[in-house]
């Protein structure tokens, strides 16, 4: 039909494409590469703030790295972050790295394309008027596009102290495979970030892509906090360790003991080291990745299960 022939040269894709992946992915692969050397960071890097947009990493790859992003099936380059390094924080005996990004590209759609996209998105992002844009300008949310490449899981964190209960999504989350870190970037904005600080641990649900729509739903506990456990619309089941309500059809659930909180701009960069881990199921979790990756994936006939 003449519509979806013209559809792409006057709405932009999706910023966001909802999937359902079998964890860990790998479909893409991360790899740092400075001063003609290069590592595998798929599992070991993470966005650590949007404001600024900030990339955190096991590895001190000097000044000014790149992250490139690679189809693991083909090899393709996907798209890269260019980085410059903000700062390190000691911890442990663990360092990591904390990388502002300063530019960006990706290849996941042929030239015009990839540009009249750019443009249609960012006008509508200049048009509307959601926390998450007035938070970052459009050629931000690009380069988080990019860092979105390598599927995101979501998990629910619950958040369990006197006076204080909370279940919200996260999906700007470690690991930090060679420091065995696990981090978590949090608004600071976070109705539950102060007592976060405060009791040090939390317990982490991967939630099967089909409670999508249960998942948004609790994105209001970033505002407000839980009355009681019982109004969850799901049965919990206590963490391990500490007991913490977690999601009782989770496909996993682990526990993070708390151990650096580092103001990070507009976002606090959790640190922690998992206490437990329970492997509950197997299934597809929900992800997150860039609407333009999917694209490019539907136009070889390799998309993503989208939910
Ligand atoms: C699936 C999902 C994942 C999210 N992940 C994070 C996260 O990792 N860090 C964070 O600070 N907020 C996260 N949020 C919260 C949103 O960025 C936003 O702050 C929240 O939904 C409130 O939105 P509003 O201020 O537009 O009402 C997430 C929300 C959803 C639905």
């Amino acid at each position: 039909m003449w519509k979806d022939w013209i559809r792409p040269f006057v709405r932009p894709l999706p910023q966001w494409s909802t999937i359902a992946v079998a964890p860990p992915q790998q479909d893409v692969t991360a790899s740092l590469r400075w001063n003609h050397q290069s590592a595998d960071v798929t599992t070991d890097h993470t966005v650590a703030s949007l404001k600024p947009l900030s990339i955190a990493t096991s590895l001190d790859a000097g000044d000014t790295p790149t992250l490139e992003y690679t189809d693991s099936a083909t090899g393709k380059v996907l798209g890269v972050l260019y980085l410059a390094k903000a700062t390190s924080i000691a911890i442990e005996g663990a360092c990591i790295t904390v990388y502002h990004v300063s530019g960006s590209e990706h290849r996941c759609l042929p030239w015009p394309r990839r540009s009249w996209n750019q443009w249609l998105q960012n006008r509508v992002m200049r048009k509307s008027n959601t926390s998450h844009h007035a938070l970052m300008d459009p050629d931000s949310v690009q380069q988080l596009m990019i860092a979105y490449l390598c599927p995101r899981p979501v998990i629910l964190v619950s958040v369990d102290a006197r006076g204080h209960r909370n279940m919200f999504p996260m999906d700007l989350i470690g690991p930090l495979q060679r420091s065995a870190l696990f981090s978590l970037a949090l608004r600071n904005t976070n109705v539950s970030e102060p007592v976060m600080r405060d009791a040090c641990k939390v317990a982490l649900s991967s939630m099967p892509a089909s409670m999508k729509g249960t998942v948004y739903k609790l994105a209001e506990h970033h505002k407000q906090a839980l009355d009681d456990w019982t109004a969850l619309p799901f049965p919990t089941r206590p963490s391990q360790a500490f007991g913490i309500p977690a999601v009782a059809a989770a496909l996993r659930i682990r526990e993070l003991s708390i151990v650096h909180a580092h103001d990070m701009g507009s976002h606090t960069f959790f640190l922690g080291r998992m206490a437990s881990d329970e492997d509950l199921t197997e299934g597809a979790q929900l992800h997150h990745t860039a609407g333009f990756h999917q694209a490019y994936r539907r136009q070889r006939n390799a998309a993503f299960e989208e939910v």
